[in-house]
This record gives structure tokens, sequence and C-alpha cells, in this order.
């Protein structure tokens, strides 16, 4: 079965889809990209990653080229001719092919593409497992919350932990921590969940808004605020949330060891809340 791709308006194998070498997101990253997680053939939050995704656009004034209600049942059209069932689907728009120049192109033919692919579920020992963070200097940019194609950075801070034993690198903002590479991070200090507040220096993920909604609807107190490393190091749970990871806890975070060896009980009890969002969002 091949893999299928939308790209302007066209289905065809992802395998024959191609772009112009002067496409704006090739030679300037100029451009948004979202990541929606597919559960037994239906993506999770659809609408929420297309609010974020205009707010994206709006973010880097790229202007919509497409509705967002064509964009959704487009998009359901090709999971649904993809066959895929548990994957993602990666949509990713662009300021399009034009002559190179900083300018924005005085007609603009954005590029519009998306994609589905499989993601089979993890076997249960890798589904639990605990992961590894290293802290790393945030250099990014101080527009963190729009979902920018340009992603070097938090490439450069993937391979960085990688490269240290570690499966996910966690930036570090003045003393503070912010974001993983690729994924929203939390603390859990005293049977409160802590997450750095929305804003600049992280993006608004999908998972951690279901999240933050599932605590407060189990009623587990929630404080949106900053912390500092050493603070973080010390709390008894950790852990990370991300479209195509759902929730990962932590058990060692640079020299740190977290918790006591196993995933804490308010991870727990949050991941399994998380899993009932989606099999209650399958039966709608
Ligand atoms: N990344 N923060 C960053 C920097 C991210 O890249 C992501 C997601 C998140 C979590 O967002 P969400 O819960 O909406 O997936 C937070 C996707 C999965 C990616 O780049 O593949």
């Amino acid at each position: 079965m091949p893999e299928w791709c939308w790209l302007n308006g066209q289905v065809l194998p992802l395998a024959d889809a191609k772009v112009s070498v002067e496409d704006r997101g090739f030679q300037f990253a100029d451009g948004v990209y979202e990541a929606v997680r597919l559960y037994d053939g239906k993506p999770f939050e659809l609408g929420m990653h297309l609010e974020r995704l205009e707010r994206s656009c709006g973010g880097i004034r790229l202007p919509l080229s497409i509705s967002r209600e064509t964009l959704a049942s487009e998009i359901l059209k090709l999971v649904k001719h993809s066959g895929v069932r548990d994957g993602y689907v990666y949509l990713q728009m662009t300021r399009g092919a034009s002559a190179r120049n900083h300018c924005f192109p005085a007609q603009l033919k954005p590029t519009t593409l998306f994609y589905v692919r499989e993601l089979p579920p993890l076997p249960k020992e890798e589904y639990e497992r605990a992961y590894t963070l290293l802290s790393v200097p945030d250099e990014r940019w101080n527009r963190c919350w729009i979902k920018s194609i340009g992603l070097i950075e938090n490439v450069l801070a993937r391979n960085a932990a990688m490269d240290a034993g570690a499966d996910e690198a966690i930036f570090i903002h003045e003393g503070n921590v912010t974001e993983g590479s690729s994924s929203n991070l939390f603390m859990v200090q005293k049977g409160t969940l802590i997450t750095h507040p929305l804003g600049s220096r992280i993006l608004a993920g999908v998972t951690r808004e279901v999240l933050l909604r599932c605590a407060r609807g189990n009623g587990i107190p929630v404080q949106e605020r900053a912390m500092k490393l050493e603070d973080a190091k010390c709390c008894a749970e950790v852990f990370i949330t991300s479209s195509t990871r759902e929730l990962v806890w932590v058990s060692k975070w640079d020299e740190a060891s977290i918790g006591d060896g196993s995933c804490g009980p308010v991870t727990k009890k949050l991941h399994d809340a998380y899993r009932q969002c989606v099999s209650d969002a399958l039966r709608h």
C-alpha cells in the first residue's frame, strides 16, 4: 500500500509528490506545520490543530489559502483513502515557490500539503518505558508559539540528547524549564501539576491542553508557571507530552533520578484520563 499525499488539491502517492527547489519552505523555512494523531482512522482533536495552524499562519503573515472547513474535510477524505487506522497526518503550509527574495512574493501561491503515515501502537513495554532528559540552553527565537518548520534548534537539541544517551532535550530559558525539543513538559510537586505558561517560550501543545482539562476534571490542582531547573529536578514526578507520544514519564534528568524509579500515581491517573478522552472522542 503506498502512503498518500494531498498536494495543492491533488491526491497522489507520497513518493510521487514533488515541490519546487524554489519553494520558500525549502529556501527560507518560510512555513508552518501540524502533526495530528489518528486513532482508529479518526484524527484526534483536529479542530484544535487547525485552530493552531491558523494562529501559526497569522504569526508568519501567511493568509490561509483554504478554509479550515475545507481543509478538515479534505483531511478526512485522505485518511479514509489511505486506509490508515493508527497513525498521524503531517500537514505543512509554506509561502510557495518564487524567485529567491526575502520580500514576500507579489503573487502568492502557497504550497499546502498533508500526508498520512502509519504509527502502529507501541508494544506495552515500550509504551510504558521511562524517558531520560538532557537540559540544553534555549537559544530559539521568541515566537515558540508558532509551529514553524524552522526547527534546526530543536533538531540540534534532540541530537545532543541522543548523543548523551538521553531520549529528549529540555530547553532552559533564563534558568527556567520551558519545553522539550518536540514535547511539552510537566512536573508534579505535592500533588499539584505544574507546567510552563503559554506565551512566547512554548508551543501551545494540543496534548498539553487536553491534559490540563483532564487534570481539572479529576480534581488535580494545576499551576501554569515558570519553574527553575533545580526545582524541577526535585519534583516527585516529571513527564512530557506530545500528540505522537501522549504522556511519557521521566526517570532521569541530567544526573538526577526522578521519583522512585516507577511511573508516579498522578502521571498514571492522568494518562488513564487521557486515554479515556481518546476513547470518548472515538465514540462521537
Ligand atoms: N511536536 N512543543 C514542541 C516544540 C513540539 O514540537 C510539540 C509537538 C509539542 C507538543 O505539541 P502537541 O501536543 O500538539 O503534539 C510541544 C510534533 C509532534 C512534531 O514536531 O512532530
